[in-house]
């Protein structure tokens, strides 16, 4: 059956590639880009391929909660109901790390971001709809007072809390009454990306590996009670994500901090 999936940070990399399999599947696809022109040069290349209203292309750049909430509305306006969610946009290393809010950019792109989209797009996704987190294999204890901007930390730090901060609050909303199937995946390490070339210097992995099981975690019925699981595709099965994850009070205490941000951050 045909689904309407949005993917955020479909321009390049395992976003672009997945949003290329899930077309010819014939779904409908809602891209999400930061970058105008490129994403206005993948849904021409994008369209090429596809049937007519197969494709929609939404503009916001994440590391803003303002242009989240806005991009839910936009969404909102010309959907009832969105099937799939997929939270694939994130950064690792960039030239300026903190937001003008004061924020690292990883956490609001990475963590708080898809949190606030997710909520803000739940009555459309519903409890029937899925909702797949990009995690990673990089995951470490999330220093609470750098999510909120009061501690700066290397890129590798922040990136590695920022993706278990996404993996706690998969878990933590998951458990949520009338709460969508929400599914943290680490896609597979070190695939071929822009972000891996950059920031680790290697060629890198084919980065199908990655959308293949994106787009699986999407989809298959293998996964349709995989709510509130981490799957960690290195090793190709839903496997424990750091124990940090799975102790109530840590992620508890997790969620709290990011809410006080966007609260802070959306008034
Ligand atoms: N590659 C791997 O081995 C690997 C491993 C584990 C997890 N992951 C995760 O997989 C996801 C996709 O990463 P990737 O490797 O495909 O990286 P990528 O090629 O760099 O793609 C990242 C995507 O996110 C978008 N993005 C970045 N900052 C944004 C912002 N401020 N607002 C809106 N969109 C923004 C990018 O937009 P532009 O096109 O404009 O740059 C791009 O579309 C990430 O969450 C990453 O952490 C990747």
């Amino acid at each position: 059956m045909k689904k309407t999936i949005l993917i955020t940070g479909a321009t390049d990399g395992i976003g672009l590639e997945t949003a290329k399999m899930l077309l010819a599947q014939g779904h409908q696809v809602l891209l999400h880009g930061r970058n105008r022109s490129k994403l206005d040069e993948v849904q021409k290349s994008l369209g090429a391929l596809s049937n007519d209203g197969q494709i929609e292309g939404y503009l916001a750049d994440l590391s803003n909660l303002a242009e989240v909430d806005a991009l839910a509305d936009a969404i909102a306006e010309k959907h009832d109901k969105l099937d799939v969610l997929i939270n694939n946009a994130g950064v690792f290393k960039v030239s300026e790390t903190t937001t003008p809010d004061g924020l690292d950019v990883r956490f609001v792109v990475n963590t708080i971001s898809p949190y606030r989209l997710t909520q803000r797009l739940s009555p459309l996704i519903g409890s029937k709809g899925r909702v797949v987190n990009l995690s990673s294999a990089a995951q470490a204890p999330v220093n609470l007072d750098a999510l909120a901007g009061k501690a700066r930390l290397s890129d590798m730090d922040a990136y590695a809390q920022s993706k278990l901060a996404i993996t706690m609050w998969s878990f933590a909303l998951a458990a949520k009454e009338g709460a969508p199937t929400i599914i943290a995946v680490n896609p597979g390490s070190l695939l071929g990306t822009k972000m891996v070339k950059q920031g680790f210097g290697t060629e890198g992995k084919d980065i199908g590996i990655g959308a293949r099981i994106v787009c699986l975690a999407a989809l298959d019925d293998d996964f349709s009670s995989a709510s509130g699981q981490y799957f960690d595709n290195d090793i190709g099965q839903f496997s424990a994500p750091h124990p940090d994850a799975l102790d109530a009070k840590k992620v508890s205490a997790t969620v709290s901090a990011i809410e006080a941000v966007v609260a802070r951050s959306t008034h």
